[in-house]
């Protein structure tokens, strides 16, 4: 049996949540060919450590996804702590909805970008939190599931939204230039036969499924490569040129650092090299008591940092959780705590 839009847990309407669900139907999982939590959430002891929740606290899980980490934030500052839970796509904020639906108003959803986090929070009656997740990229279930186009496993339309509105990946590769398509891959992948896969794309326009994408990426780069699927890197450039991902989390930890109390904590778990290295620069920034040009014979800069830094090391996953949890393999954790 499907499990249908019909579905949608009462609470959601409770929180004026506006649903487009006619476009996409069904939620893309069935009972029996998929379990609904699908996501196994990354470095979740440590993320409870350095978000230590307590009862009576105010969290918010900027990207909520099923809920996989706001479900031991609620344990844990039971019995009146709170999650307000955002994410970006309506369809993980249901599953996360049936899996929290039992913690009642301590846990709030939110449809929403976690880059307007502010004013989210203030819609929900919080001006400031004590702790704030931003768990980034797409979930497990995002990825498996029909329906968003994020993966080479399976052919279907190139789409690559989080949120089922706005311009889709088939937009934009049959959209920019050769040269702008270039860019993106370039510069979001990491893509060294950026140009070659971008003349591909173009001289095989119209290009609307993520098969076709794939094909032509492998023919343009020459076939497989060590570890990872051809079409990986570019896969990965087109999804967060679509969802805007790096210009999000930029406002994003500004968000967090202005929403956050003093003393609350915010913990960043990122995927891949560009993502850390936003991250780390802003942590950086945010924590220096000193920003001058190096060289400088005395400071200059008078700036006042507004974060410490909890860690000054990456945290990574345990061996255990490596081999458990494939997905874990490319995280690194950041924890700040605000001055
Ligand atoms: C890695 S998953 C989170 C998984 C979650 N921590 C769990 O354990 O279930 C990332 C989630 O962030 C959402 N997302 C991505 N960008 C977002 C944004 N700018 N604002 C809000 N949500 C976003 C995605 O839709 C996805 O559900």
């Amino acid at each position: 049996m499907l499990a249908t839009a019909a579905k949608i847990p009462p609470m959601f309407k409770s929180y004026g949540l506006a649903f487009p669900w006619p476009v996409y139907g069904p939620v893309a999982f069935a009972s029996g060919e998929a379990p609904e939590h699908q996501h196994r959430p990354v470095l979740p002891e440590e993320t409870l450590r350095f978000l230590a929740p307590k009862s009576g606290g105010v969290y918010v899980d900027g990207t909520l996804g099923e809920g996989g980490h706001a479900q031991p934030i609620l344990d844990a500052s039971a019995p009146d702590g709170v999650v307000l839970g955002i994410d970006r796509d309506p369809r993980s904020l249901a599953v996360a909805a049936r899996r929290l639906g039992g913690y009642g108003r301590r846990a709030r959803f939110a449809h929403g970008n976690y880059a307007e986090m502010t004013r989210i929070a203030a819609e929900n009656g919080i001006a400031a939190a004590d702790g704030i997740l931003l768990d980034l990229g797409f979930s497990s279930r995002q990825v498996n599931s029909p329906g968003y186009g994020f993966s080479f496993q399976r052919d279907e339309p190139l789409d690559m939204r989080y949120d089922p509105v706005g311009v889709t990946a088939a937009d934009l590769v049959n959209s920019l230039s050769e040269r702008e398509l270039a860019d993106v891959i370039f510069q979001n992948g990491e893509e060294r036969r950026s140009r070659a896969i971008a003349r591909a794309v173009v001289n095989a326009r119209p290009v609307n499924t993520t098969g076709q994408l794939a094909d032509l990426v492998t023919r343009a780069v020459g076939g497989r490569r060590t570890g990872q699927h051809p079409a990986t890197r570019t896969f990965q450039a087109l999804r967060i040129a679509v969802n805007r991902e790096l210009e999000h989390l930029e406002t994003g930890l500004a968000q967090a650092q202005e929403l956050l109390d003093i003393g609350g904590r915010l913990v960043v778990i990122s995927y891949h090299s560009l993502e850390d290295r936003l991250v780390k620069g802003w942590m950086d920034h945010a924590s220096a008591t000193c920003i001058c040009p190096p060289g400088l014979p005395v400071c200059v800069c008078e700036h006042t940092p507004t974060l410490r830094l909890v860690q000054r090391r990456i945290v990574r996953p345990t061996d255990a959780e490596r081999a458990s949890n494939p997905r874990s393999r490319s995280a690194r954790l950041r924890v700040a705590e605000r001055l």
